[in-house]
């Protein structure tokens, strides 16, 4: 693991700082996720659950996280016909989550729906737009014409129009997004990594202050936290 330097900012900057990152506990043990929870305890930041730790152990360890104060991203990235998605939706919505997301793809009326039920429950809903995994190929093969850029916009469009207070979108998206959506559009974006960190698989990343500058809302960091000796030092290490 690199090894990390003091931080330079003040403690009321850096807890201010922290309310912008989702550590992605992508991590396959409900033990070794408590275990990152506590060491995280009281730093501001939230916590993003996806398929797999949700697999493993349900709504209880998100109400548990919940207990201990983390603000929660549960990302389900849900895609089917709209009143299964609104029926999902008002059982998850009845627990500790913060903001759930789903596949623009699914199309307008599922995403309105989807959004009349978070907000009924004051719950944030987000959009996946294209996913980065999508090479221009195989969009085209399930028969996406323009660019993954294009596409992005008009999904991120649609999602808006529909009701949704955001999309995950990669950070180098930010800046046209930020643009196309307006400044109160949420922007919660992956692929982030500081320079002291390793890149792992992630291709196409920025800095935590770059992701910010470019208008990032939410900064989705997995790795860099969750597997450095020191999570909590890592966190705070982001902005260095
Ligand atoms: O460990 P790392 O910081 O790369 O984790 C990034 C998280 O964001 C993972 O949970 C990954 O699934 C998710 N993600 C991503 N790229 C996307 C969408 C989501 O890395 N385009």
């Amino acid at each position: 693991m690199n090894s990390i330097e003091k931080p330079i900012h003040s403690r009321e900057n850096l807890q201010a700082l922290n309310e912008k990152v989702m550590v992605a506990l992508d991590i396959n043990t409900t033990e070794k996720a408590l275990e990152l929870a506590e060491q995280l305890e009281k730093s501001g930041c939230w916590l993003k659950v996806g398929l797999e730790l949700y697999a493993l152990s349900g709504l209880s360890l998100i109400n548990k996280f919940k207990e201990m104060g983390f603000n929660i991203f549960l990302d389900m990235k849900l895609h089917d016909i709209p009143t299964t998605v609104e029926k999902t939706l008002k059982v998850l919505t009845a627990s500790g989550v913060d903001m759930i997301n789903v596949h623009c793809s699914g199309g307008y009326e599922m995403m309105a729906r989807a959004a009349e039920v978070c907000h009924k429950a004051d719950k944030r809903i987000i959009g996946v737009t294209v996913l980065t995994s999508m090479s221009g190929d195989e969009l085209s093969a399930i028969g996406v014409q323009g660019s993954a850029e294009e596409q992005v916009l008009k999904l991120a469009k649609l999602a808006q129009n529909a009701g949704l207070d955001g999309v995950v979108a990669s950070a180098q998206e930010a800046k046209a997004l930020r643009q196309a959506c307006g400044k109160e559009f949420l922007l919660v974006t992956p692929g982030i990594r500081p320079s002291w960190s390793e890149k792992n698989d992630q291709v196409r990343i920025l800095t935590p202050q770059m992701a910010l500058e470019a208008g990032s809302s939410y900064l989705v960091v997995g790795r860099p936290i969750t597997l450095n000796d020191d999570p909590r030092k890592a966190l705070e290490n982001l902005w260095r």
